[in-house]
């Protein structure tokens, strides 16, 4: 009678009692399907850059992005890269996408020409204005690791 529910990553089941719960356990447990993944992905509210990297950042953006997007990010020529718009639009998206897209096409008059070092301190930058915490790592340069951290919405506090 063990009703097994497979549910995907990132849902929650609802139980129906306290009995199901435990058996659906028992049976993962035992050899079940592992959620793939687990334990490695990260998101951007885990701490994933420091406040001397944002810093450094800042002081790029302020060089060589403000002028477009607004020394407050609330945009001016370029679109704002604080707010609901823009986290909608990357909502979802892993951080190594971000990096890789704001390389290859920013600053718009000059893309490619601040070197990677100062394009992920920027990311960096970008996180601490929309909100994500620092840490105490800083924002890598490794592909791999930026794949494997999300830009999710903000969870609930708790
Ligand atoms: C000459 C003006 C200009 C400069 C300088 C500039 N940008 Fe942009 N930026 C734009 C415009 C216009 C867009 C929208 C069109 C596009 O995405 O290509 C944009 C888009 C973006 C986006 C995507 C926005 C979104 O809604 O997803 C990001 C991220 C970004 N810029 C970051 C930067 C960073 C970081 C710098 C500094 C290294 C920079 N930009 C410098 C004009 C500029």
């Amino acid at each position: 009678m063990a009703c097994v529910l497979v549910v995907p990553l990132g849902l929650f089941a609802v139980p129906i009692d306290t009995r199901s719960v435990f058996e659906a356990k028992q049976v993962s447990s035992s050899g079940g399907s592992t959620p793939v993944h687990q334990g490695l992905q990260m998101t951007i509210w885990d701490g994933v850059y420091t406040e001397e990297q944002a810093k450094r950042g800042r002081e790029i953006y302020l060089r060589a992005c403000g002028v477009c997007h607004g020394g407050d990010l609330r945009g001016a020529d370029g679109p704002a890269l604080v707010g609901s718009e823009f986290s909608n639009k990357w909502r979802d998206e892993p951080v190594a996408r971000m990096f890789d897209t704001t390389r290859r096409t920013m600053p718009q008059d000059n893309p490619d020409s601040l070197g990677s070092q100062a394009y992920i301190d920027l990311i960096s930058f970008l996180l601490k204005a929309n909100g994500s915490p620092a840490g105490d790592a800083e924002l890598p340069l490794d592909p791999e690791k930026l794949e494997q951290i999300l830009i999710t919405e903000k969870p609930f506090p708790g």
